[in-house]
């Protein structure tokens, strides 16, 4: 079921620098909801912008009836949802999107975030630990360009959980990329995976997909990070998708299509 009302913000706050949480009372939203999709947000009550935002779903409470969002201020759009306060109630429509399929019994999974692309894998993770047996080991991998871009895994607990962290300048966990840092971890041994999950910046996302498939490791990524209208209108989000034409692709949207792929789908 999609819902379209306005339900009431009661957090809207810098977690990290540049990047906000906010957290709305909706139920519907929250028991309906599976990782990966997107909530569609109007950012103001005039038709200025006109164009709805597309924020996935960082996490729910589906005890409490919340669904958290987690984004970064970048436009007029996101600016105008910052200013946002406590009390005040925002026009949702959602969950819109096809999300991530979980994993057989038993397998071994990753799940690899770059920046804010790590958001929507919060609630991928939580549904993995809530929704699997504890034999299914969850490695989660996180990257970001310096420590105080990391999102705070803190919030996820689980005793079968493993969280990696990496950055670019070295200041926190691994120094160098979170494909670099997965990749070690399967050079270094035991640690083989089953299946991979990931969403973040393109080059991130391209490396991985070929490494899984050299690898012949399945997997799923969310391909949200270029989404602009959420509805098929701007075509900001068109990515490759393998087919058998003479060109060996075609173009799908992300947000009409996706955003999650199967990794061997998706043609770099
Ligand atoms: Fe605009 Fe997909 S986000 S067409």
């Amino acid at each position: 079921m999609i819902y379209c009302h306005k339900f009431r913000i009661l957090k809207n706050e810098e977690t990290i620098p540049g990047h906000r949480l906010m957290i709305v009372d909706a139920p519907g939203i929250s028991a309906a909801a599976v990782p990966g999709q997107f909530l569609h947000l109007r950012c103001s009550d005039s038709t200025d912008p006109l164009l709805r935002r597309p924020v996935s779903i960082h996490r729910v409470e589906r005890d409490k009836g919340l669904a958290h969002m987690l984004y970064r201020v970048a436009g007029r759009g996101t600016a105008l949802l910052a200013g946002k306060m406590p009390g005040e109630y925002l026009d949702v429509m959602g969950p819109l999107g096809k999300g991530f399929t979980l994993p057989l019994p038993g397998e071994r999974v990753a799940v690899v975030g770059g920046g804010i692309g790590a958001a929507p894998l919060f609630f991928l993770v939580e549904e993995l630990i809530r929704e699997c047996p504890p034999n299914n080991m969850v490695s989660f991998f996180l990257g970001a360009a310096s420590a105080s871009q990391l999102p705070p895994a803190s919030v996820l607990h689980s005793p079968g959980l493993e969280v990696h962290t990496a950055t670019d300048d070295g200041s926190a966990g691994y120094h160098g990329t979170v494909t670099a840092l997965l990749e070690s971890r399967i050079d270094s041994g035991p640690a083989g995976f089953d299946r991979i999950y990931a969403c973040g910046p393109a080059p991130m996302l391209r490396s991985l997909v070929r490494m899984a498939g050299s690898l012949g490791i399945p997997g799923q990524v969310s391909l949200e990070e270029r989404m602009g209208c959420g509805v098929g209108a701007c075509l900001s989000c068109a990515c490759k998708i393998k087919d058998r034409s003479a060109d060996g692709f075609l173009y799908k949207h992300a947000c009409t299509d996706g955003p999650v792929f199967d990794m061997r789908e998706v043609y770099y």
